[in-house]
């Protein structure tokens, strides 16, 4: 335990989770009518996942929920996040909701709720319902409007319950690794789309927020953006502008609509030549007030100037030294505190949150049943004294969410990479507790009683 934080340094009322994503964990994804996403499409086409993987069966949580609330209970976990798979409530993505797609998430919540778990819901982790990719996924405009109609529809029926909703996860992922890299859904490698899906998304957002601030006027209300720090691997004045650019397409072109309401000149320059339609109204619906910014964070990138790449002509250096996860991600829980520090003094959201932070390892099971993953709990706990100086410095975070509570599907990666807390067997899709989760329960105890009211009082 000797790394971790003093437990003391979290305020009472610190809420310490873990996070998961539906098409990552659910499986079932013909149950209840659910609809096709294009992440089944995807992961269906030969040669896009490294190791063949799909979501079809995942870890099953669709018909395992009670068991995986048990491992959240047994951990003491005080807030789950989990995301809303779209096409289980609108197949096509427009249209009456399902039922039954409703009644699963309620199901979890109230599950949630009876352990005394918080529930932190996110609408949109990637993905889109097929139908709506056909029509030009987000690409097209009308993409935003259908999401504001889906959104209304999940918020009416559990507003009242959850504690936090994130309108999306990471918008620049699904919009840059998505339609410029290619390594996403729907897996394309054009500039323009990769612009037009940034705007819609965000777009999608602003829709979203202003819909469910109307009907549910007193919902917490946020957006889960990926951070990352860029840091120069050289003093050429070169790499000084190549990290002002990568900050500037990873960090700020999404921070600044949100929060000031404008896209950045410099990249916005850039762009000119590829830039799609933003109306009048669009930054203004983009950037109202939300009540909380989620963060997702797992490393850094340290570059130098390469001029033979794309925009922003920023070429990975490894650092000499540094412990990589199985991702090739360096631990440098530095850039958590940098990012949730900068953040606030820059943005000044109301509150904030880590939403996402782990790291996958090549964790096996010892012949002893033991998951022994060191690097891990490491992390989490370099990590957590990061979040614990940032709130010596005045940082408003109110939870950190440890990516994942469970082994799962990882994207493009398949079923490669280890994030969990608990370890799955992919063919019995058993769980157990990896030597990180029962550190993490028991920093989590220590919290609890820290702040324990005394006997008596
Ligand atoms: C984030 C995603 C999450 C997971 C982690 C490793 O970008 O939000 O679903 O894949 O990375």
């Amino acid at each position: 335990m000797s790394s971790f934080p003093d437990a003391r340094a979290f305020p009472a009322g610190f809420r310490f989770g873990a996070a998961t994503s539906a098409y990552q964990i659910e499986g079932a994804v013909a149950a209840g009518g659910r609809g096709p996403s294009w992440w089944d499409r995807f992961a269906h086409t030969p040669g896009r996942i490294s190791d063949g993987g799909t979501g079809d069966i995942a870890c099953d949580h669709f018909t395992r929920w009670r068991e995986d609330l048990g491992w959240m209970q047994r951990l003491g976990l005080q807030a789950y996040r989990f995301s809303v798979a779209w096409p289980r409530i609108q197949p096509d993505g427009r249209g009456a909701p399902l039922a039954a797609g409703l009644d699963f998430y309620e199901r979890l919540v109230d599950g949630l709720l009876e352990r005394g778990i918080e529930p932190h819901a996110t609408l949109y982790h990637w993905d889109l319902p097929q139908a709506l990719a056909d029509a030009g996924g987000w690409q097209a405009r009308d993409t935003a409007a259908a999401f504001a109609d889906y959104a209304g529809h999940v918020v009416q029926r559990l507003a009242d319950r959850v504690a936090h909703w994130a309108t999306l996860n990471e918008p620049r992922c699904c919009a840059w690794v998505g339609h410029l890299e290619g390594r996403h859904a729907p897996g394309l490698t054009d500039r323009r789309a990769t612009l037009a899906a940034a705007h819609h998304l965000l777009l999608a957002h602003g829709l979203a927020v202003q819909a469910l601030r109307a009907a549910r006027p007193g919902a917490p209300l946020g957006i889960v953006l990926d951070v990352k720090p860029y840091t120069a691997a050289d003093d050429r004045p070169e790499t000084a502008a190549a990290v002002r650019r990568a900050d500037g397409v990873f960090n700020r072109w999404f921070l600044d609509p949100l929060f000031r309401g404008r896209y950045p000149d410099d990249i916005a320059a850039d762009h000119a030549a590829d830039m799609p339609e933003v109306r009048t109204a669009d930054l203004a619906l983009i950037a109202q007030p939300l009540d909380f910014l989620g963060l997702n964070y797992y490393t850094r990138g340290h570059v130098r100037h390469d001029a033979s790449l794309p925009h922003p002509h920023a070429a990975l250096v490894p650092v000499p030294g540094a412990h990589l996860s199985t991702m090739g991600w360096e631990d440098w829980p530095q850039g958590l505190e940098l990012m949730l520090c900068r953040i606030h003094r820059e943005y000044a959201p109301r509150a904030l949150v880590v939403a996402e932070n782990g790291a996958a390892e090549p964790d096996v099971v010892d012949a002893d049943g033991r998951v022994r993953d060191p690097a891990r709990t490491r992390y989490l706990a370099g990590h957590l004294a990061a979040c614990a100086r940032a709130l010596a410095a005045g940082v408003p975070l109110q939870a950190y969410l440890v990516w994942s509570l469970m082994d799962n599907f990882e994207w493009g990666r398949g079923y490669t990479q280890r994030f969990g807390l608990l370890h799955v067997d992919f063919e019995t899709l058993e769980r157990r507790a990896k030597d990180s989760a029962w550190a993490y329960r028991d920093f989590i105890a220590a919290h609890a009683a820290a702040h324990a009211a005394p006997r008596g009082a």
